[in-house]
Parts: structure tokens; C-alpha cells; sequence
């Protein structure tokens, strides 16, 4: 089992596939994009295998596979199914997009992915292309079907922000109700190749849930999974649950159980630190397996207690990148 130097338990691998993406969203990247790295920098798919399998072995049970979109990059699907095969993993899960997912999704299925987290921030098609400067719409909520009707158990991921679908809130509070969906609202971070969008964020985690309150006062609270990032509540006579994720409130850093690397194989040990080493030019210099995972340990035993914290490491380089670099 791995451990960090806060004694928190850490099992759970957030691997970003790709920086590219066929969307522009709002609060990820400017509308012109962002300048992708060179396919050699992006860790091969033997690569992130070996990194896998390596930290399989040190006690990570979960594997989330990010982006950029995960699917963009090609021959995904074969890499998912060797990772599928790998011993000692107990699920993958995946974060995507959902505009080239739909068909997938039977396939996805049978190499026995059980969850995927789909980003829907809207249920408007006008709303969705201002938000996503594409017009994907009708992609992306086929994808929604598809999870469903194959039993894969699905978030939804809603980016919250001010101006831009807040009239979407309630709506998809709904959708909750005759679907088995968790829709969770997320809090905005400057992660969008820019910097901060406002002064002050005003769709904090507590207005969402007063918003909430306010439309459905018999909301309940449930119990969180350990290590959940969201914060959840059920809505009586509802089937699926609504969540709040206080991202850039960092409410849930105390039991933070995860490792992130970046498409270009930079290890990061919070999403708010700048990346603390590249596992990928490391391998690619011949490091053994066991340099590796001293590589992993090391990094562990050297964490941030929380976001906080993390930032403040950056010293003079701010949180801006998109989050499209990172995985979110
Ligand atoms: P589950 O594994 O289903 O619980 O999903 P998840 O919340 O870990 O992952 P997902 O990719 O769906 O991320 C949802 C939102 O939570 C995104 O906006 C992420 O950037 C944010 N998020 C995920 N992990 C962290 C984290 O460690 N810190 C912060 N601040 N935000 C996070
Ligand atoms: N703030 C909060 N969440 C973000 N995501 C992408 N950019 C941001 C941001 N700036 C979310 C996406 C996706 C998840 C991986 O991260 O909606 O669902
Ligand atoms: Fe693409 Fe996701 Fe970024 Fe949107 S948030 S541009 S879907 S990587």
C-alpha cells in the first residue's frame, strides 16, 4: 500500500492520455486553442503500460484515463484493452467529452469499464456551443444514452459558471430523476490557459447548494464514498444523486488518495503544483524499474498537504495552464 508523508492512502492513478481535444470549453482553453505538444514529447502507450503496471504492483487499485479527450488519440481502444488485462487494477474509469464516445460504448463495455464521467454543462444547444465553441450537442447527449442503456454507471460533470449556465442548474437536477445519473457541479478553476475568468468566484460550493436547497428544500445528504472529491445529496423520489465538487475550494484535500501524470509524463502530486518529475524523460534514459518507483515514493513522501499548499509552491508561475495539459 502506498502512503504519503500525511499518511493519506494513495490508490488511485489519474493518467491524461492526449492534450488534444476536438472541443474549445470556456473555462479549459481560449478559443484559438492551445499549443499542443509534439507527439514525441506524449508518453507512448508502452510507456504509460510500464508506469502501470509498475504502480499496480505499489498499490494503486484505480486508474482514470483523461485528457484532452481521451479518445482523440488514436488506437485508444487498444490501449485500453491491454489495460484492461493488466493484473491487479481493480477498475478504469474514464473522463471523456462524450462527442465520439457513443459508439464505443459497447465495446467499452465488454473490456469491462464500469464507470464513465461524461462533461455535460449544459442541456441547451445554443448554451453548449458558447460554452464549447463546437456544436457537439447532439453527440454528447447520445453518448449519455448509450452509457445508460448499457448499464455503465455515469457522472456528470457540469462545470459551474457565472453568466454562462447557471439557468442550467435545476434542469439538470432533473435529470436525476428518472435516470440513475450523478450529476455533480463543479467549481471553476483558473485552469483555462488564461488565468483567473473573475475576481471572485461566485458559484462556490455553497451557493451551488443553497441554489439547490432552495428548488428542492427536502434535499438529503448522503454519505461520501472515502476520498469522494464530490460532496453528495439525493433528491427524495429521485433516482440517480446530485454532488458538489469544491475544486477551487479544496475542501477534500484531507483525504486526497491520488497521482496524476500529464500526457507528457510529468508526475504531479496535486492538481494545483506545477508537475514535480518527468517519469517519461527518466524512462526514456534507460531508468530501471526500481529507479522508477524510487522516483514515485520519493514524490509521495514530499506532498503538499493540500492545494494550498501546492500553489504556494509555484512561487512566481500562477495556476493557469488548461487543464487540458493536466487531466483535470
Ligand atoms: P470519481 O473517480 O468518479 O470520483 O471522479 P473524479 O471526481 O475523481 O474525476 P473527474 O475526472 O470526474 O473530475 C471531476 C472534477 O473534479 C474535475 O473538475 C476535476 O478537475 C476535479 N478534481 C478531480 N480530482 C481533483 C483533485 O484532486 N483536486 C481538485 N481540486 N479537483 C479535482
Ligand atoms: N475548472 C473546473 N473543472 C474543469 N474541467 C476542465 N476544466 C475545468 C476548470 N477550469 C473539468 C471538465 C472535466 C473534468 C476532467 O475537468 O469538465 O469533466
Ligand atoms: Fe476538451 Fe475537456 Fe478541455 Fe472541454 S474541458 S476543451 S472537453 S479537454
Amino acid at each position: 500500500m502506498l502512503y504519503d508523508n500525511h499518511g493519506r492512502h494513495v490508490n488511485y492513478l489519474r493518467l491524461a492520455v492526449t492534450d488534444r481535444c476536438n472541443l474549445r470549453c470556456f473555462y479549459c482553453m481560449p478559443e484559438e486553442g492551445i499549443d499542443y505538444v509534439p507527439k514525441e514529447a506524449l508518453m507512448s502507450y508502452e510507456e504509460m503500460l510500464r508506469i502501470v503496471r509498475l504502480l499496480a504492483g505499489m498499490g494503486i487499485e484505480k486508474v482514470r484515463i483523461t485528457g484532452g479527450e481521451p479518445f482523440v488519440r488514436k488506437d485508444m481502444m487498444d490501449f485500453l484493452r491491454a489495460l484492461s488485462q493488466m493484473a491487479g487494477l481493480r477498475q478504469i474509469n474514464i473522463t471523456t467529452n462524450g462527442t465520439l464516445t457513443a459508439p464505443l460504448v459497447p465495446e467499452l463495455k465488454k473490456m469491462g469499464i464500469r464507470s464513465v464521467n461524461l462533461s455535460i454543462d449544459t442541456l441547451d444547444k445554443e448554451r453548449f456551443f458558447q460554452i464549447t465553441r463546437r456544436d457537439e450537442f447532439g453527440k454528447v447527449m447520445q453518448t449519455l444514452e448509450a452509457l445508460l442503456k448499457h448499464g455503465i454507471s455515469t457522472k456528470i460533470n457540469a462545470v459551474v459558471m457565472e453568466g454562462k449556465n447557471e439557468a442550467d442548474l435545476l434542469p439538470l437536477a432533473m435529470l436525476t430523476k428518472d435516470s440513475p445519473v450523478d450529476v455533480r457541479y463543479i467549481e471553476e478553476m483558473p485552469f483555462n490557459g488564461e488565468g483567473a475568468h473573475y475576481q471572485k468566484l461566485w458559484w462556490d460550493h455553497r451557493r451551488i447548494l443553497e441554489k439547490l436547497k432552495e428548488h428542492f428544500p427536502s434535499i438529503e445528504k448522503l454519505p461520501d464514498p472515502p476520498a469522494s472529491t464530490s460532496s453528495n445529496y439525493k433528491i427524495p423520489g429521485h433516482q440517480g444523486t446530485v454532488g458538489i465538487i469544491a475544486a477551487y475550494s479544496r475542501t477534500f484535500c484531507g483525504t486526497c488518495n491520488r497521482l496524476r501524470l500529464t500526457p507528457q509524463g510529468q508526475l504531479k502530486t496535486c492538481l494545483y503544483d506545477r508537475g514535480v518529475f518527468n517519469i517519461k524523460d527518466l524512462m526514456r534514459e534507460g531508468a530501471s524499474d526500481d529507479q522508477v518507483r524510487t522516483v514515485f515514493l520519493d514524490a509521495l513522501g514530499n506532498r503538499a498537504k493540500d492545494g494550498f499548499e501546492a500553489e504556494k509552491r509555484r512561487f512566481q508561475f500562477p495556476v493557469s495552464e488548461s487543464m487540458a495539459t493536466i487531466g483535470g
